[in-house]
Parts: structure tokens; sequence; C-alpha cells
């Protein structure tokens, strides 16, 4: 008989920080991509900028669902639709509700699915909090694939001390709870570390409630 292999929750030491190492098997990673593809093809992907300066990030994003978080020279916000396009962001890929729906543990389906693309030496992301949602009890789903990351989180002030562990293809992290609004980033991607995505890089989704539910 074939076993079946269940992803167990591993303690990560902080509370409401939980990492569900290799959730998604390779085939289900083959299918997501496959998924995000499809849909990147009618919202493809942009650099966003930094509010005020307008400095290019190191990396590339896109969004699907209802609300799609965009950054630029105005700020950080939430948007209904595609800021080079004008169109209405695809719907989130049913695999990614349905993995909120599992391990998530909140009443009402994401409303954002942010894709954040790192490609290259380069790509990183500094220390932020995710605080742009109303819905702040809601945690927040990422999902990792392709190259290995060096993912840092830290506590609730910039300079608070911070620890640092790997993120890898198929892992799923969840920031809630006490959790939710730790700074967080990554420092740099591990080139070479997985072989999903042809030329290397690494996709993160990360899904979010937006507005509280009604
Ligand atoms: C994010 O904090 O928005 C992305 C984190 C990641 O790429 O894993
Ligand atoms: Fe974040």
């Amino acid at each position: 008989m074939k076993e079946r292999r269940v992803a167990l929750p591993v303690e990560t030491g902080l509370e409401g920080l939980i990492l569900y190492p290799a959730l998604l098997d390779g085939a289900a990673q083959e299918a997501l991509l496959a998924a995000l593809r499809e849909s990147a093809r009618k919202a493809p992907p942009y650099r966003p900028r930094m509010p005020r300066t307008g400095q290019p990030w190191s990396i590339m994003q896109t969004n699907f669902g209802p609300l799609g978080w965009v950054s630029d020279e105005r700020g950080y916000r939430y948007e209904p639709r595609h800021p080079v396009t004008g169109d209405p962001w695809p719907p989130i890929p049913a695999m990614l509700l349905d993995l909120w729906a599992r391990i998530a543990g909140w009443p009402a389906p994401p409303e954002a699915c942010l894709v954040n693309i790192y490609r290259g030496e380069k790509a990183k992301m500094g220390l932020h909090q995710d605080r742009d949602e109303a819905a702040l009890d809601a945690p927040v789903l990422s999902v990792s694939l392709g190259d290995s990351c060096i993912f840092r989180v830290g506590g609730f002030a910039r300079g608070d001390r911070t620890r640092s562990f790997r993120l890898a293809s198929g892992d799923v992290l969840v920031l809630g709870g006490a959790s939710r609004l730790r700074f967080h980033g990554i420092d740099r991607i591990i080139p070479g570390s997985s072989s999903l995505i042809e030329g290397g890089g690494r996709l993160n989704l990360t899904l979010r409630r937006v507005t509280k539910p009604q």
C-alpha cells in the first residue's frame, strides 16, 4: 500500500508562526505552477516601485483575486485592478483557495494573492510588516515554489532581534495570531536549490484577507 505522507507543522518557537515543510508535494507544486502561469498571462508581472522615491524593487510582482497589493510613488495599498493593464486581477487559483480553507482556520476566503517573483542574485525583500489589511486577525498564508530562500523574522519593532531559516519549494508558512505583525523579509535566494522553475528563481504567493467579513 502506498504510504500517505502527511505534512506536520513544525514549531518555530514563535507563537502563531507555523511552518508546514513540503506541504505541497512535487506533483502539487507542478500543478500550482501551471495554474499560476495560466493566470499570469492575464496579469503580467511588473516591477513595483518604492513609495515616494519611485525606486524600483529587485523583484517583480503580480496579483490574483478581487484585490491586489501594489506599491508605487503613491504608497502601499490594495487595488482592484492591475496597474499596467487596468484590468481586474484574475481569480485566485482554486488550489490556493483550498489550501486556505484547509489550514488558515479563518471563516472567510482570502481576497488577495500577491505573487512575488525572485530572479537573480540580487532579488530580496527588506524587513517589513504586513499591515495594510483591515482584517488583521486573519493569518497571512505564504507558499514557496522553486529555489529556497533565507527567510528572516523579527519582532514588532524594526530593530528587534531577528532569526532566519530556510523556506524550500512546497513549504507553507502561516503568519498568524501573535505573530501576524512580526517584521519579516527575504535575505536572499539560494541559486540551484530547486529544479522546479526553468532557469531558476523563486515564486512566493501570499494569501491575505483584506476586508473584515460582513
Ligand atoms: C512577503 O513578505 O510579502 C514575501 C515573503 C516571501 O517571499 O516569502
Ligand atoms: Fe510580507
